[in-house]
């Protein structure tokens, strides 16, 4: 469930005083607060705290993560010199990454962890339009209007996302996600033509690491089947497409992730309940299924449903063994 941690006020006192980026660079805390949805809710996975902005701020860029906004970047993308100036990865600039990962793997015992990095795309939209954005205009005049230094962006993010994945996986992560959230902003025209190719670059690259790959973004049901071309073993979705109709979408014999509407734990407990059952049925349909919520879990989300949900999808039983 990422961002379980958020709800926690266990996690709320670890951030004090401690910015959200300040927090991902430090070992100790990526590791305790990685720990902490693990020990509270006895999930089957945990997910490395950290975030998709990350390495480009270990890498240098003057960028932060806003409360209540999201990433800004102070000087933001409009041209080739600015993507040539883009600094190239360094392992070593992420180092405390390795340390968190390796530190976790020993403390998590049986309990895989999830590594993770922002797509290409959903990068390039912070860096093109300085923060967040609900049409990302700025991202797609650049896309069209100048298609070689949208590629060079583009060709320059995939590296940094798949170096950044391969840290993870060689640290000892058992699983990587690569989050495109706001693909689900482009025509299916646009996003096979402008996107697909360097995301799927990302997926080639760490193929030899042979752990298995999950591509997720938000609203992208219209992508599915072009986003699950991209080279991976599962595909994540969100709660707008029911994991019935997924899987006639995606290629055959990929895994299904997703995907209760998050909101929904606002809801009754027998709401609750009878929506996780639809959603554990239809996800019997596919080869294989990884229950979590369709998105990220909200701030104000009661831990203790969160925690009741869990028990209740352990006390279910499980289609395949193991
Ligand atoms: O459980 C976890 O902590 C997993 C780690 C994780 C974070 N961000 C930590 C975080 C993951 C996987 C992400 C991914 C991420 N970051 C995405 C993709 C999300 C998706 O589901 O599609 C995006 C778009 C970002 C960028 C970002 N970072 C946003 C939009 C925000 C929210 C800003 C806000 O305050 O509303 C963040 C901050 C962030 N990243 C928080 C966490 C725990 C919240 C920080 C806090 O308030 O304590």
């Amino acid at each position: 469930m990422r961002q379980a941690g958020r709800s926690l006020p266990e996690y709320r006192a670890l951030r004090q005083g401690v910015a959200m980026l300040d927090a991902c660079m430090r070992a100790d805390l990526i590791i305790e607060i990685t720990l902490q949805p693990v020990r509270r809710y006895g999930v089957d996975a945990a997910i490395l705290f950290s975030d998709i902005v990350l390495p480009l701020k270990a890498l240098g860029f003057d960028l932060d993560i806003v409360p209540g906004v999201g990433p800004v970047i102070a000087e933001p993308i409009t041209d080739s010199a600015a993507v040539a100036a883009i600094p190239t990865f360094d392992a070593a600039r992420v180092d405390f990454v390795a340390e968190a990962v390796a530190g976790l793997v020993s403390e998590l015992g049986s309990t895989p962890l999830i590594g993770f990095a922002g797509a290409p795309y959903t990068l390039a939209s912070y860096l093109i339009e300085g923060g967040p954005s609900k049409e990302h205009a700025k991202t797609k005049a650049l896309m069209h209007g100048a298609p070689d230094v949208w590629r060079a962006l583009m060709e320059r993010l995939a590296v940094i996302s798949a170096e950044f994945l391969r840290v993870q996986v060689e640290a000892g992560a058992a699983a990587v996600q690569l989050f495109d959230s706001w693909a689900g902003g482009l025509s299916p025209h646009d996003y096979r033509t402008h996107v697909l190719p360097h995301s799927a670059a990302v997926f080639a690259d760490i193929a030899d690491l042979g752990v298995p790959r999950i591509h997720f973004g938000v609203a992208t049901g219209e992508l599915l089947a072009d986003m699950s071309t991209a080279g991976v073993e599962v595909m994540g979705v969100d709660w707008r497409v029911p994991l019935d109709r997924a899987v006639d979408r995606v290629q055959p014999g990929q895994a299904l992730q997703g995907n209760l509407d998050s909101t929904l734990v606002f809801a009754p407990w027998d709401v609750i309940e009878s929506e996780t059952l639809r959603v554990l049925e239809a996800g019997r349909l596919a080869p294989g299924h990884i229950f979590n919520l369709g998105h990220g879990v909200l701030p104000d989300t009661d831990p203790d449903v969160l925690a009741r949900l869990v028990d209740f999808i352990h006390s279910q039983e499980s289609p395949v063994e193991g």
